[in-house]
């Protein structure tokens, strides 16, 4: 019976061999087939590595933390040097940044991008240097609030700048690009999309630049102020996991934010005749204080639900799988001394803290698991500075506006993540943003004989009193390793002397 069995068992598993080597070969063949062509169409995620930071993690240790988290896109906002040495030799493509305030003088001469391609980019870039694969022209130009003070700028500069690439030999190899907020183009409906009515004709002459030398369109999409700025905003709409609002546009279905602002951009190109120019994201992202929608959770929801989206390939009603997206997360960091102006959660739309600490996890899909954490962080000693237990603390609102001016606040205000630890937690979280802005000098945690120090960590639940960081070490490593040279040098001197 057993034997019986296993006998025709074995028959069939003889034909199932069979049928499953056929299968495992079709699978294996096809597999093939398409991992080499999705090598070409496959969506990438980038981060935007900002910089406006009292506490910044030195440079190499940035790129280090791209590297085991496996990124290899990041978007920079200028061409800062010490951020570009520590890029060379590290196989990372670049996206450098020309501010705004340049632009005017890129437009006015050829001399003059010349000169900042030269000093800027060229002597950077070579084998073994920094791959810099994109130039942005200037960062959200055509805002609505800047009205109309850089936007006769972008085009003269670009058209300067591309003869300056071509000069050295970078003409095709670095593409010039313009990162666009969103609100370059409007509609209710995502096919009915337009550029707004003052901007058609400096877009149909940028996208015509864009198009003819082989470079995409750069957007930045933000749900979250879309959610913020608006009470009637479904929230839903502004992730991913389906909505009970959607918007119907003829034949096509919105449930996200996302894919309605992605396709109304799709429709404005398409109505000035480029249908084909490829779309990358410049700047998206979710911040996780400061605001009520803005915590670690609507972040991590947001993120990781944008990703699985761009990852899947599957692209939007208006552009359906191919070509690919390209996103670039907004941000890699906290930057706590960016500009308040549009909302307390602007210092805080990093998937790291500004010490390159995971905020929650997130998997990039890069094949690295979670976010992981930067490594050799080189913090100050841990110790806080905080309003003195038995003072009366009712007399320091001069110190605390003092010390919130100078340092970061943000997190004490409504919606922020010390919102609720009380008057004299209050008091101590400001004396210590002050403190630690200060490199933790004691002067700087006296404010009248009300501040004290502790080596106790005060940060309660949610709420992080942070410990700064510590001098920048890469010169000490660099010193280092030049002392390193000197010995392999003295070394090698010495081999020779002996052997002749
Ligand atoms: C976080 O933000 C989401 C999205 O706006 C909101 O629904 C949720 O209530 C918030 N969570 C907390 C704990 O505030
Ligand atoms: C702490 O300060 C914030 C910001 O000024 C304020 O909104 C909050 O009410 C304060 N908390 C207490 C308990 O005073």
């Amino acid at each position: 019976m057993r034997n019986g069995r296993s006998r025709s068992c074995s028959k069939a598993e003889v034909i199932n061999t069979r049928r499953n080597t056929y299968f495992t070969f079709t699978l294996v063949f096809l597999f093939l087939f398409f991992s080499d062509f999705s090598g070409m169409v496959e969506s990438s995620v980038g981060v935007n590595w900002g910089t406006l930071s009292t506490h910044r993690i030195a440079p190499h240790l940035v790129v280090d933390l791209l590297k085991v988290n496996k990124i290899q896109k990041v978007k920079l906002f200028d061409t800062d040097p010490t951020s570009l040495r520590a890029l060379m030799g590290s196989g990372i493509q670049v996206m450098v940044g020309i501010p705004n305030e340049l632009l005017a003088a890129l437009a006015s001469s050829v001399v003059n991008s010349d000169l900042w391609i030269k000093r800027s980019v060229s002597m950077f870039v070579g084998k073994g240097k920094v791959d810099i694969r994109y130039i942005a022209v200037g960062n959200e130009p055509f805002l609505k609030s800047y009205q109309t003070r850089f936007q006769s700028l972008v085009v003269p500069a670009m058209l300067n700048l591309q003869q300056s690439l071509s000069k050295v030999n970078l003409g095709s190899y670095i593409k010039l690009v313009v990162p666009c907020n969103a609100d370059a183009y409007e509609s209710t409906l995502p096919s009915q999309g337009t550029f707004r009515p003052d901007l058609t004709e400096i877009m149909t002459q940028l996208v015509s630049f864009l198009n003819s030398n082989g470079s995409p369109f750069v957007v930045n999409i933000y749900p979250f102020l879309s959610l913020y700025q608006s009470s009637d905003f479904p929230q839903d709409y502004a992730f991913f996991d389906g909505s009970s609002h959607p918007v119907v546009d003829g034949g096509n279905i919105y449930y996200n934010a996302f894919d309605g602002n992605y396709d109304t951009l799709v429709a404005a190109l398409n109505k000035i005749g480029y249908n084909q120019i490829p779309i990358v994201v410049g700047e998206v992202g979710w911040p996780t204080d400061g605001a009520f929608p803005a915590n670690l959770t609507a972040a991590m929801n947001f993120n990781q639900g944008l990703l699985k989206h761009v990852l899947s390939n599957k692209g939007t009603p208006l552009r359906p799988g191919i070509p690919p997206m390209d996103v670039y997360l907004f941000a890699l960091f906290d930057e706590m001394q960016k500009s308040i102006l549009p909302g307390n959660f602007e210092r805080h739309w990093g998937i790291f803290s500004f010490d390159g600490q995971a905020k929650y996890d997130l998997n990039l899909g890069l094949g690295n698991g979670k976010l992981k954490n930067a490594r050799d962080v080189n913090y100050m000693p841990s110790r806080w500075c905080v309003a003195h237990p038995a003072k009366d603390i009712s007399h320091a609102v001069n110190h605390i506006k003092m010390a919130c001016d100078a340092a970061d606040c943000t997190t004490l205000l409504n919606g922020g993540s010390c919102n609720s630890i009380g008057d004299k937690g209050n008091v101590s979280y400001a004396f210590n943003s002050y403190y630690q802005l200060n490199k933790q000098s004691s002067e700087s945690c006296d404010f009248d004989g009300l501040g004290m120090i502790t080596f106790l960590d005060p940060s309660v639940d949610d709420c992080r009193f942070l410990v700064g960081i510590g001098d920048d070490s890469s010169s000490s490593s660099s010193s280092k390793s030049i002392l390193a040279h000197f010995w392999f040098v003295i070394m090698c001197a010495y081999i020779v002397f002996r052997i002749l």
